[in-house]
């Protein structure tokens, strides 16, 4: 956008595995171009911006006064992502953040009102709402086919080894991770969960470290109730291996599935309330028929949420993944924990000091030390480094 070329400037922030990622991504949108990283780590730091030939620090704030960038995309650990995000908005400049917004909900919220004080575009990597499935499935629900719902389930397998929660000595801890599965491995599909199927408004939770030596869950679940009156339940696991990444929803006039990243949608031949009460006959149901889907193609991956950014900046196209949906997944992880800690049902939205109590009772008492010896290793997930 420096004089007057339809260009963003963007700045990385934390250019470890998916910071790295993103630098190499972006070389693929027309309308943005790399101008400056950072990392805490001056030698990432160096590495980085040599390989790109653009000018690195170490400090956030070196990168904010230097003014070579318009936005900036912090991929940092989530727990130092807020104070980041905060001198990042307040400078005036556009951010985009990696997904969790910050490890708990009260942070987050205080990025959503001051990107919206500055009136600067906020944006969050939720990449996987450009799935042309994920999309289909959008549409179908925002079209009233499924009519009310009634169940909504999520089964999340995401499975870690021990080696990749030994790579970084933040993970998979009270302080550097601020949470497990639901807070890093799981909060795509959660998104898309909510994104389908609504918000719930109560949820019963339960939280347990299974398989691995972590600090922190590796395998999360909940009942789930609506305010609409349905139900559901999510289950989420670094314990277990794919395949089987489901959301399925259930409502009065058909059944949804999103099955290992394929749609599949049953219309039924009457609305089953009515059918229920209508039907005379004794073992009669109703007709559920497949319906064929028609979806779209193009790009997958972080490049569609990189593209989707800077349109919006430089032609106002509609966010794809707007910040402050972010809050929507973390807000689930942090009720999901809480309740599982006190034990009992808890209201979203949450109580914000009961979380930070929560979350602070955690984190002093924490006498955990990661057993193997760290081995720090920021490699780009495989699965990423192709998008
Ligand atoms: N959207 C996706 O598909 C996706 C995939 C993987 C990770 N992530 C998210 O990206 C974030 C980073 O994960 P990762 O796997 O790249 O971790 P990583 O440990 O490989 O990299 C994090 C980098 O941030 C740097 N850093 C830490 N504190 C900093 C600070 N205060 N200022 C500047 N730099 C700092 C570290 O030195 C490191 O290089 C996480 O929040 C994770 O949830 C998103």
């Amino acid at each position: 956008m420096a004089g007057g070329e339809k260009v963003v400037r963007m700045g990385v922030i934390g250019v470890g595995g998916m910071g790295q990622g993103h630098c190499k991504t972006m070389q693929k949108v027309e309308e943005m171009k790399l101008c400056a990283v950072c990392d805490f780590s001056a030698a990432t730091a160096e590495k980085v911006g040599k390989e790109h030939n653009v000018p690195y620090f170490s400090d956030p704030k070196e990168l904010i006064k230097a003014k070579l960038c318009d936005a900036v995309l912090i991929a940092t650990p989530h727990p130092v992502r807020p104070p980041i995000a905060i001198e990042v908005l307040k400078a005036g400049l556009h951010l985009l953040s990696e997904k969790p917004l910050s490890e708990n909900v009260a942070t987050a919220d205080k990025m959503i009102a001051m990107a919206k004080k500055k009136g600067v575009a906020f944006g969050i990597m939720f990449q996987r709402r450009t799935e042309p499935p994920v999309i289909k499935a959008l549409e179908l629900i925002r079209g009233g086919e499924l009519g009310k719902l009634y169940r909504r389930t999520l089964i999340s397998p995401e499975y870690r080894s021990q080696a990749y929660y030994d790579s970084g000595g933040w993970r998979a801890t009270w302080k550097g991770e601020g949470g497990g599965v639901m807070m890093n491995q799981a909060p795509h599909v959660i998104d898309l969960f909510l994104l389908l199927g609504g918000m719930p408004n109560r949820v019963i939770g339960n939280c347990e470290t299974r398989l691995h030596r972590i600090e922190v869950e590796d395998h999360g679940e909940a009942m789930l109730f609506y305010p609409d009156g349905g139900t559901g339940y999510m289950y989420t696991s670094t314990c277990e291996a794919g395949p089987g990444q489901m959301i399925e929803l259930f409502g009065d006039k058909g059944k949804l599935c999103w099955r290992n990243g394929q749609l599949s949608f049953w219309k039924f031949n009457q609305p089953i309330a009515e059918f229920t009460v209508s039907n005379k006959e004794m073992w009669a149901a109703v007709k559920a028929e497949e319906v064929k889907l028609e979806l779209t193609t193009g790009d997958v991956g972080h490049v569609n949420i990189h593209r989707n950014f800077a349109r919006h900046i430089l032609n106002g196209e509609p966010l794809v993944a707007p910040g402050e949906e972010g809050i929507r997944s973390l807000e689930l992880a942090n009720a999901v924990w809480l309740s599982s800690f006190k034990k009992k049902p808890i209201d979203l939205p949450i109580s914000r000091s009961a979380y930070n109590a929560f979350l602070n009772k955690v984190r002093t008492e924490s006498t955990f030390v990661k057993e193997a010896p760290t081995a720090v290793k920021a490699e780009t997930d495989p699965q990423h480094a192709k998008a």
